[in-house]
């Protein structure tokens, strides 16, 4: 009890959910769904899509938040303590993909606080941005090294300044005013966008049925994988995220309720990301425009703002805002991982450890990756980049590298993992948290867990982990 009352714990579950569909909400949500519903067949994808959080994705965030929950430590000790040998490796991939993804996502929020920055100068008339287009300015981003690194500092240090605050003064908090206003952000920036003459066509590429992928055995494993490894991302599984948040998350929550809403959430989101881009993308972003990825953010997106006349820069700014924000709640997640993981090692080690200090070098450690991966500036300032020569995706810049083995590697394979462990372990430990205080947790949603933990989480990680691996081993 003593140490759980040093931990600290979320201020309600309000707080909680905020915080989570923080985590889940980011750059996935905002340049992955969008393109690749629509690239994989509209509608039909977004119900392959909810069929997988449903038989793969509410399962995993089940366990992962009882887990937590039960063990009430960090990541690595809970899956150790529940999992032995095994529940320590799958305990280390889970660290490692996290620390990892921020040496790349805290430098893609870098260039989102430098867009807003742009667009507000802009407003104020003090910047040149409507005379260059988007891929001029964003070269420009790239190949300025300083300007890179000082920007991926600023993000860093917002997320220092956020997470030193502990889970219920720092994260909760800011997440509660965060998130509400992203919504927003978000809402206004759609209303203008669906408004925009022309924005059908965006409309229609994303929710088009579209059955063509779906009419060969081959079309149809792409369309599984590649919703397969989109929900993983987005959802935040395999990271530790789901755990580490959990094990502050009071007993008398309900975590099926939870997880439900989260997932829900972070859906939602994610359409809602496309009615807000992808219309204006088509309407305004010009021919050939990107749809994917860092280019549809920093060019596409920079070009339709451009192209709004003397009112783009004030939707460059809260666009922008409202990616910044999904970007930084992510990141503050990711970063809570490793925090919690030296917070606690150190009670168990009899000390009384400094949060401000742990957080503080935690923060430095995400830096120094980070500045490799500014500096490289996607690949377009010559660094040395391994697997350069070999001409596949994973060689093609720094946070490529990073990414195959993340989210590649080690998230695909976590999760796998993860799926045999519980095997070992028994679902009930997951039933008996569940059921905690009460909670309700049917025999019949029991069986279904059951059925999903021992058939479809196992088959759709394989699918994932593939699907991953094809991605990165492709020619660039
Ligand atoms: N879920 C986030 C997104 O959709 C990314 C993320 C992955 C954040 C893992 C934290 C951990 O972009």
């Amino acid at each position: 009890m003593e140490q759980k009352h040093q931990r600290g714990q979320w201020g309600s579950n309000l707080g909680f959910l905020m915080a989570t569909v923080g985590a889940a909400v980011g750059l996935g949500n905002i340049w992955g769904f969008p393109y690749k519903m629509g690239t994989y067949g509209g509608f039909p994808f977004l119900i392959v899509y909810l069929a997988l959080g449903v038989l793969v994705g509410f399962p995993i965030m089940l366990t992962e938040l009882s887990i937590g929950r039960k063990v009430g430590h960090s990541v690595l000790v809970s899956y150790r303590t529940v999992g032995g040998p095994m529940g320590t490796l799958l305990g280390f991939l889970a660290m490692l993909s996290p620390f990892l993804i921020l040496s790349f996502y805290s430098v893609l929020g870098a260039y989102c606080v430098e867009y807003m920055f742009l667009n507000g100068m802009e407003l104020l008339g003090a910047g040149g941005l409507s005379r260059a287009s988007g891929a001029e300015t964003f070269a420009q981003i790239l190949a300025n090294q300083p300007m890179a690194i000082f920007f991926t500092l600023l993000f860093i240090a917002l997320g220092f300044f956020i997470i030193r605050g502990g889970i219920k003064d720092g994260i909760e908090k800011f997440n509660k005013i965060g998130m509400p206003a992203l919504a927003i952000a978000l809402l206004i920036v759609i209303i203008r966008a669906v408004t925009l003459p022309g924005a059908s066509e965006g409309l229609k590429f994303m929710f088009t049925p579209n059955w063509e992928p779906f009419t060969t055995l081959d079309g149809f494993l792409e369309v599984l994988s590649a919703a397969g490894g989109q929900m993983f991302f987005s959802l935040s599984l395999a990271m530790g995220i789901t755990v580490t948040y959990g094990s502050y998350l009071s007993k008398k929550e309900s975590l099926v309720k939870n997880s439900l809403i989260v997932i829900l959430s972070d859906t939602t989101v994610a359409v809602m990301a496309g009615l807000a881009i992808l219309p204006s993308a088509f309407a305004l972003g010009g021919e050939g425009a990107e749809l994917a990825g860092p280019k549809l953010l920093f060019i596409t997106m920079q070009d339709v703002f451009n192209s709004m006349g003397a009112i783009g820069p004030a939707f460059g700014v809260l666009f922008f805002l409202f990616v910044t924000l999904a970007a930084i709640t992510s990141a503050i997640a990711l970063t809570e991982v490793l925090v919690t993981f030296i917070l606690d090692h150190q009670t168990a080690r009899g000390k009384t450890p400094n949060r401000g200090l742990v957080v503080g070098l935690v923060s430095l450690a995400v830096l120094a990756e980070a500045v490799l991966v500014a500096a490289d500036g996607l690949g377009s300032n010559g660094l040395w980049i391994p697997f350069q020569e070999t001409g596949r995706t994973l060689g093609a810049s720094w946070l490529d590298f990073m990414d195959f083995i993340s989210e590649g590697v080690a998230m695909p394979l976590g999760a796998l993992l993860m799926s045999f462990m519980i095997w070992a372990i028994r679902p009930t430990l997951v039933r008996d948290e569940v059921r905690q205080c009460g909670q309700p947790f049917s025999n019949r949603l029991y069986r279904y867990y059951q059925f999903c933990i021992y058939v479809t989480c196992p088959i759709g990680m394989a699918f994932i982990l593939y699907g991953q691996l094809r991605t990165f081993f492709a020619i660039s």
